[in-house]
């Protein structure tokens, strides 16, 4: 059961929209079907290519046999190194807006094999079945198989530091104080080691890309991506065409959360084949393909915690060691969480990777923070039970007025009141102390906590609003809706700034035509471009003021814009009814057709300078341990978010309820097996890959605690879309530990670590 949300009754709003639980507003177009996927849009004469990949991690390839392939009825061609067009090799072409630092993978580069299931080749065919079946009478010789690498325990000592290796990773800094004396000295200590496995993407819509090859030898690419301004600027790279002879659109995506940041062989394949054969390809990957690219990277992590009596701390060590590729060297944020989250006054925090031979790890959702919280949340847990002390009560007395890294204090942190909230409403003070300390039936009861905690993030977006005659405006920006509800909460905030209904706004979206915008991601989509479509229409407002005083007799002209208000479609004065009129009479009179402004917003660094910026969360979860059986049921969970103003509490408690179900995953389901001897992740598939169903969602419940902040951007808008995730995990590991006694320090946590 899912329980319906607490509304706050103190939302606050822009107007009489946003604050509101409002529906999708394309929700009639996706459960109509209407609405379009990547690999949904045709046209006549298309071709369908599959993908061939390998069986193997690590060898060369000695030769293609594609003849039984091509003799096959719609067989149109089979690409492979060998025969490719050429493509941008060897260069910078092939980064893309969310590369790590290395040499991005080129599919049909060579004939090197440098993971399992690596694009080997493309068939193409003039139907989908066509091309699934000449696939599978592809025959590949290989050479010098080799014994992949692939044990990360073992190489924990080679790991090397990233370095600044990409936008939004933070190197830790070297060591503060004296961590290990203190750690000594320490009244208590905790010293463990935690371990996060692989948990590949798999969203309801698998990859695909559909493009269409135009009459003037120019591309329509429908794709499956959170950024078609990226895609565009990365295929026109890979491609060698210019930036206008590519399109690329994605009204719709069918989730997302990292697997879509960036640009995957898929969509190379298709328009590379697309150009060559001067006919439209589609390209969709299969599930079992969508383990072959992109999974969250098996990280082992150290953390070590030494407190005074009264629970405070005097050291605080987290290191990690993660996969990467052995061509890339992916990077995430993990430990750094720590130190910000917990003042002390002796840290030392440590990041480093491991190349193995796996395709490049890639952001998924809460990328860094999901893995980093369940190894200081856990450990935190195992402080307090070592203290005998409250666990909530040992967040407290660490609680961080200011950011324990940077020394900052921050934009605005409600993380008290959400401790207290989420407390309240999951009824944490009945708790006893003593694990094993209550059943009900055969069944074991334990409850958890945990801190959750992600940046508040600003980036350029740009956004175009018209208003035209009939009263209608159109709102526009690149951007995407990943499920997130962005087309909704756009909607909502230019309704409000014109004084508009939601019926007459429409916002545009998904299409490298429209103003640029960056990919979705790291939850600053609506503080991003919502700023930028406020901005928009702020400059709407200016431009319909200064007309409606230029007007014959204007009621406007000795006033100031600050007099007069935006309501309903018309431009008035407050106790002067008879003032008022409406937009388009407005713009008739003054032979204005349409009027346009269009901005782009950056963040304001001067404003957020000297200040840390982040959302903040609590979260609380009972679960049952069945002792004979070892199956854990999580029977309860209270979030409560701390994330600035919340525009939609509907779309916004979906978002976290989504980072619930996903923390419960990755807690007790999802994890990617790799077979060491092969490299392969054996089981790719839905069957064997495991997610929970409806009957492992109990009652989940959301509070949204009210956090007013003017610094983080004009809207005071933080971002939801991983901060949900983040903390499940260890609040769901650290209730498993209250119910059974048992401390397991790895994610999943499966019934046979209970038995
Ligand atoms: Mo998110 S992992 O930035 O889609």
């Amino acid at each position: 059961m899912i329980s319906l949300p607490h509304f706050p009754e103190h939302l606050q709003k822009l107007g009489p929209h946003t604050g509101k639980p409002l529906d999708r507003v394309d929700g009639l177009a996706k459960v109509t079907g209407k609405a379009l996927y990547a690999a949904e849009h045709h046209r006549p004469g298309l071709l369908y290519g599959v993908v061939v990949s390998s069986s193997v991690a690590r060898a060369r390839i000695r030769s293609f046999d594609t003849a039984d392939a091509l003799a096959e009825a719609g067989v149109v061609q089979v690409f492979t190194h060998q025969n490719r067009p050429k493509l941008a090799s060897r260069s910078k072409k092939w980064r893309d807006q969310d590369t790590p630092k290395g040499s991005p993978f080129r599919p049909l580069e060579d004939d090197r094999v440098l993971f399992s299931g690596q694009p080997l080749a493309l068939v193409v065919a003039t139907s989908f079945e066509a091309a699934r079946h000449a696939a599978a009478l592809v025959r590949i010789e290989f050479d010098e198989i080799e014994q992949p690498e692939t044990r990360l325990l073992e190489r924990l000592g080679q790991g090397k530091a990233p370095g600044r290796a990409k936008g939004g990773f933070t190197p830790p800094p070297g060591p503060h104080g004296h961590p290990q004396q203190a750690l000594k000295s320490a009244f208590a200590r905790v010293n463990a080691d935690y371990l996060v496995s692989a948990e590949h993407h798999n969203p309801m819509e698998p990859h695909a890309a559909t493009v269409f090859y135009e009459e003037d030898g120019s591309l329509t690419v429908y794709s499956k991506t959170q950024g078609p301004v990226g895609e565009q600027a990365f295929l026109s790279a890979v491609l060698g065409l210019k930036k206008d002879r590519v399109r690329v659109l994605a009204p719709f995506v069918g989730g997302a959360f990292g697997s879509g940041l960036r640009p995957q062989y898929h969509l190379v394949l298709a328009a590379m084949a697309a150009l060559e054969l001067k006919r439209s390809v589609r390209v969709v990957l299969s599930r079992q393909q969508m383990f072959t690219f992109g999974h969250r990277p098996y990280t082992w992590q150290h953390v070590a915690l030494g407190a005074e009596r009264d629970g405070k701390l005097v050291s605080l060590v987290h290191e990690a060691v993660a996969e990467t590729s052995k061509f890339e060297s992916y990077v995430e944020n993990v430990v750094t969480w720590s130190a910000r989250l917990y003042p002390c006054p002796n840290y030392s925090l440590n990041h480093r990777v491991v190349p193995l031979d796996v395709y490049t790890p890639l952001d998924m959702r809460a990328p860094g923070a999901v893995t980093g919280l369940f190894a200081i949340e856990s450990a935190m847990d195992e402080l307090a039970h070592e203290l005998g002390m409250d666990p909530l009560q040992l967040r407290l007395v660490n609680y961080g007025e200011k950011d324990g890294l940077t020394g900052h204090p921050y934009s605005s942190k409600e993380l008290r009141a959400c401790y207290q909230q989420a407390a309240g409403r999951f009824g944490w003070e009945q708790r006893w102390s003593e694990p094993r300390g209550r059943r009900e039936g055969s069944k074991l009861v334990g409850w958890g906590m945990a801190t959750g905690v992600w940046d508040a993030m600003q980036v350029p977006a740009s956004a175009r609003a018209r208003l035209h005659l009939d009263g209608r405006l159109e709102v526009a920006s690149a951007t995407t809706d990943i499920g997130t509800g962005t087309y909704t909460v756009m909607t909502q905030i230019a309704a409000d700034v014109m004084g508009l209904s939601l019926e007459s706004v429409e916002f545009k979206l998904g299409d490298t035509s429209l103003p640029e915008a960056p990919l979705q991601g790291g939850s600053f989509t609506v503080a991003s471009v919502g700023s930028a479509i406020k901005a928009a229409c702020d400059g709407l407002r200016d431009q319909l003021f200064k007309l409606a005083q230029k007007m014959p007799n204007s009621p406007f002209y000795a006033r100031s814009q600050a007099e007069v208000e935006f309501r309903d479609g018309r431009l008035g004065l407050p106790g002067h009814p008879e003032a008022a009129l409406s937009y388009a009479q407005i713009l008739r009179q003054q032979g204005v057709s349409v009027l346009e402004e269009e901005v782009k917003v950056l963040p304001n660094l001067l404003k957020q300078r000297g200040y840390s910026l982040a959302t903040h969360s609590a979260v609380f979860a009972e679960v049952q341990v069945d002792e004979e059986l070892g199956t854990i049921e999580v029977t309860r969970m209270v979030t409560a978010v701390a994330a600035g103003r919340i525009l939609n509490p509907k779309t916004s408690r979906n978002q976290l309820l989504g980072g619930m179900v996903w923390g419960i995953s990755s807690a007790l389901h999802e994890k990617s097996e790799l077979d060491l001897e092969l490299g392969r992740f054996i089981n790719h598939n839905l069957a064997e890959y495991h997610i929970p169903v409806q009957a492992d969602i109990r009652h989940l419940e959301v509070v949204f605690v009210e956090e007013q902040d003017e610094i983080v951007n004009p809207l005071g808008i933080k971002g939801l879309g991983e901060i949900g995730v983040i903390g499940v995990a260890a609040a769901i590991a650290n209730a498993v530990f209250h119910a059974t006694g048992r401390r397991v320090r790895h994610l999943p946590i499966r019934l046979d670590d209970l038995l």
